[in-house]
């Protein structure tokens, strides 16, 4: 399967507050943290980890160690940061690589402006970005990653749209999508409806 839609009912309260275009932004990026924090859990819950031997004050057993040298973060700029923060609190040893791609008004294409990436290619990649519309840009951002060499690749974000799940799909069928809600159609612009608006904007306080 590769769509996940958490639907779970603390991550649907946190995002509800989100939704409410009367909370500021100081709140919005608190629950975006908080809801980071809580996805990365289901997100990562197949990540490999191997056995360690470990001496607890009682006996000696074995244990587990998760590769977090082999996880990299790519946040697609300028809203993915706003994901990274929560992910990078639950995982703080993951690298952390960067994409930036904004959405032309009119086209609603992506335009690309940044790239810096690890070099790791075999390692796990979480694509993260708050808002899947379209699914230009999280299609572009995937498409690249490809280019360069790198295969696990995973995409997690907040809020997606039928209309961009189809494209990220069919674009890239292997690909795993993790969503805290899937929303219902996106409007003449490109926004999702009922979504929570720009999420840039929202986390960063610009109009
Ligand atoms: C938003 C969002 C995604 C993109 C989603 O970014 O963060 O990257 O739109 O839309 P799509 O699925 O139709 O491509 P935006 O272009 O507003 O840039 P920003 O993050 O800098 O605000
Ligand atoms: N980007 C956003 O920030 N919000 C949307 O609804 C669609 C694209």
């Amino acid at each position: 399967m590769s769509l996940h839609i958490l639907n779970h009912p603390v991550i649907n309260h946190k995002l509800t507050m989100m939704r409410n275009k009367k909370t500021d932004n100081k709140h919005f990026r608190e629950m975006l943290d908080e809801i980071a924090m809580l996805m990365t859990y289901e997100v990562t819950k197949d990540l490999p980890s191997r056995v360690i031997p470990v001496e607890t004050p009682v006996a000696a057993t074995t244990g587990y160690e998760l590769d977090v040298s082999g996880i990299i973060i790519v946040p697609i700029l300028r809203a993915g940061l706003g994901l990274e923060r929560g992910v990078t609190q639950v995982i703080p040893n993951a690298k952390v690589g960067h994409i930036g791609l904004y959405r032309d008004p009119q086209t609603l294409k992506p335009v690309e402006y940044y790239w810096k990436l690890p070099e790791d290619k075999g390692a796990e990649i979480i694509v993260v970005d708050p808002m899947l519309a379209t699914g230009g840009s999280a299609t572009a951002a995937i498409t690249m990653l490809k280019g360069k060499g790198y295969r696990k690749i995973r995409m997690m974000c907040l809020v997606a749209a039928p209309e961009g799940v189809e494209v990220l799909q069919k674009a890239h069928p292997e690909v795993e999508i993790y969503t805290a809600a899937l929303d219902d159609h996106l409007n003449e612009h490109g926004y999702i409806v009922p979504g929570l608006g720009d999420a840039g904007d929202r986390i960063f306080g610009t109009d």
